[in-house]
């Protein structure tokens, strides 16, 4: 192999892995994921208790049934999405909400940066 040709391959090797080291930060993730959600969430998902908003509270998300916070008004549709909020669905819904759940009273949120889902479902991950 020539040199020119295994530097560029080290090079390669050295820019994939420096995200994964990156990601391997479950702080930091979670940081960078509350930063996501104070600048796309918080105007109506409040963090200070476990309050309802505008929208339901988000403490304790992670694992419970779509629709099933006590005295919030939800849609018809999230009501009977049948989901649970896993990470998977967590994901699915910051990346394009009224595909997930159509007719959902919630904006449009359309987060589409796979890292910066990451971020923010590491981050609602911590909401207990
Ligand atoms: C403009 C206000 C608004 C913004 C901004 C907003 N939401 Fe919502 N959210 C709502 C409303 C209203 C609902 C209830 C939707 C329904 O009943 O159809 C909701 C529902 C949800 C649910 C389902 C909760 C449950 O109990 O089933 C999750 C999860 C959620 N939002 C996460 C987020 C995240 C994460 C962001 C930021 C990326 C965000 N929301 C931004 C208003 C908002």
């Amino acid at each position: 192999m020539n040199k020119l040709l295994s530097a560029s391959l080290a090079l390669s090797v050295a820019l994939l892995a420096a995200p994964l080291v990156y990601a391997q930060d479950q702080s930091m993730q979670e940081a960078a994921g509350r930063q996501l959600f104070l600048h796309h969430c918080s105007a109506c998902h409040s963090l200070d208790s476990s309050k309802n908003a505008f929208g339901p509270s988000l403490i304790g998300v992670m694992g419970r049934q779509a629709g099933s916070v006590p005295r919030f008004a939800y849609s018809k549709a999230m009501q009977t999405s049948g989901l649970t909020w896993t990470q998977d669905n967590l994901r699915k819904w910051i990346s394009n909400n009224e595909a997930l759940v159509p007719g959902t009273r919630m904006r449009h949120v359309s987060i589409s940066d796979p890292a910066e889902q990451d971020y923010l479902v590491s981050f609602l991950t911590t909401l207990k």
